[in-house]
């Protein structure tokens, strides 16, 4: 139950500790969310969540989980005002709620950063695919335990192009990020205008038939669970889509870099966050309209915006082309964010002594912490090269929501133990508001299968037990 104490953690964000430059405007911190937002969420489990359980109704599952969303955004704003330092939840929860807690946050958060960059990179995989008509074989292109190929029953050995682009952008992140702030400025407009495109021409191919009935009625074959179809289904659809948001608490990390944090922290949060709610549920909308929801089961699974595209909207193979590539540029952002992030988490860790000083070793040129980055590229790489997306998807929309609903705690936690504390931006209606974080994140949790939720388990375990064996022992608070 130890803290880290306020004071310590304010006066590392003067600067003095990480000496990070503040730079970022409330522009450059919106950009960054929305650079680290859109990605194979909306481009891949848009579907897989109408054809897996929500249907039509996949525009509802994105409303809850903008709900959830918005809550925990309006927790985290706080935090990230008053405490405007690398971590995120991780560090904001040292000094609320412990280091115990804080520790459980952080191994969380493996799973939203690392896990997030595997499914997104296994995402890049199947659109990389599509753009190449399939050449590459099915073998390579999946893992053993993804479903046989629908034509000769092909078993996948590993997901090499996934392992491929982990290791570019390993490369990048090691050689440093500076120059990439421009790159993924130029690639979140590109990715804004196709999700745009797509739902303007898109619409004029709506077929109406497609949303009738809007939910999965019950009694559909292959829908029986509660979750599989009705609002039950909606729920395991927000659970599904609930990836496609996450991201905007990564600004949050990009905390000590804002040039005014109290004022643009809350604005780049829950601005990317209003602004990718609008096009989600309007392009839900348009994807559900154009194909029907039970072809995102077979063969529209995979690359459904082209699969879409190429199937129904006649006269637009180019834009099919152009998606393809645009979408392979924009999930390169969100894997490097998310990289970003988990090494900047790892950083924190490390620097708190619950991980081994070689996560915060910085490499002598570059100023990166490269070793980091090469132990996490031998670990996402295995989960990218060997399990399917939709269970490292589903791991990371675990990992996220449990973060989430524990800051959303910590905000109710830090106003009753220190309410005099300046808090440049105040979480409005609280305790309201951490509550109803905590009861749609809790229920989106609930709504996960059960597979995953006892693999989420397992993982949470093996983090307590590094806990206990090493980092308790190593930690500073024991040191001091
Ligand atoms: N929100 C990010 C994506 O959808 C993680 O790819």
């Amino acid at each position: 139950m130890r803290l880290k104490s306020m004071q310590s953690v304010l006066s590392q964000a003067e600067g003095g500790a990480h000496g990070l430059k503040r730079t970022l405007g409330a522009k450059d911190l919106m950009a960054l969310g929305i650079g680290a937002i859109i990605g194979a969420g909306l481009f891949v489990r848009t579907a897989a969540a109408a054809g897996e359980a929500s249907g039509a109704a996949v525009t509802l599952s994105f409303i809850v989980a903008a709900i959830g969303c918005a809550f925990a955004g309006l927790c985290y704003a706080e935090f990230a005002a008053m405490i405007p330092i690398s971590g995120s939840a991780y560090a904001y929860a040292y000094v609320t709620m412990g280091e115990l807690i804080a520790w459980i946050i952080g191994w969380a958060l493996v799973l939203e950063y690392a896990l997030g960059a595997a499914t997104v990179a296994i995402a890049w995989s199947e659109y990389l695919n599509k753009l190449l008509e399939g050449a590459i074989p099915y073998q390579w292109c999946h893992s053993p335990w993804d479903t046989p190929s629908l034509v000769g029953n092909v078993h996948g050995i590993m997901n090499v192009p996934a392992i491929v682009i982990l290791a570019l952008l390993t490369c990048v992140l090691i050689k440093g990020t500076k120059e990439s702030a421009l790159l993924n400025s130029i690639i979140v407009l590109v990715k804004v205008a196709i999700v745009v495109l797509f739902i303007v021409i898109g619409w004029g191919f709506i077929n109406p038939a497609n949303h009738t009935p809007y939910m999965i009625p019950e009694g559909t074959k292959g829908h029986e669970d509660f979750f599989q179809h009705g609002w039950g289904g909606v729920m395991r659809g927000a659970s599904i889509v609930f990836f496609a948001f996450i991201g905007f608490d990564a600004v949050s990390t990009a905390a000590q870099e804002a040039k005014r944090p109290e004022r643009d922290m809350p604005i780049g949060i829950l601005g990317s966050l209003a602004i990718c709610t609008v096009l989600y549920i309007l392009f839900g909308h348009v994807l559900t309209g154009v194909a029907n929801y039970t072809e995102f089961k077979a063969a529209g699974k995979e690359a459904s915006v082209a699969y879409a595209i190429t199937t129904y909207m006649t006269g637009y193979g180019w834009l099919a082309k152009t998606v393809t590539v645009a979408i392979l540029a924009g999930f390169s952002s969100v894997i490097l964010v998310m990289l970003m992030g988990q090494s900047r988490i790892f950083f924190s860790m490390s620097k708190d002594g619950l991980l081994p000083k070689v996560f915060s070793d910085l490499h002598p040129s570059f100023r990166t912490p490269y070793k980091s980055n090469l132990i996490l590229f031998v670990f996402v790489g295995l989960f990218a090269g060997f399990i399917p997306g939709s269970v490292a998807g589903d791991l990371t929309s675990f990992g996220t929501l449990l973060a989430f609903v524990l800051v959303c705690a910590g905000v109710m936690i830090l106003r009753a133990k220190s309410p005099g504390l300046a808090r440049p931006f105040k979480t409005p209606l609280v305790p309201l508001t951490p509550i109803l974080g905590i009861i749609v994140c809790g229920a989106m949790i609930a709504a996960i299968d059960l597979e995953t939720l006892e693999v989420a388990f397992g993982w949470m375990l093996l983090g307590l037990l590094v806990y206990f064996c090493y980092s308790r022992r190593h930690s500073n608070l024991t040191l001091r």
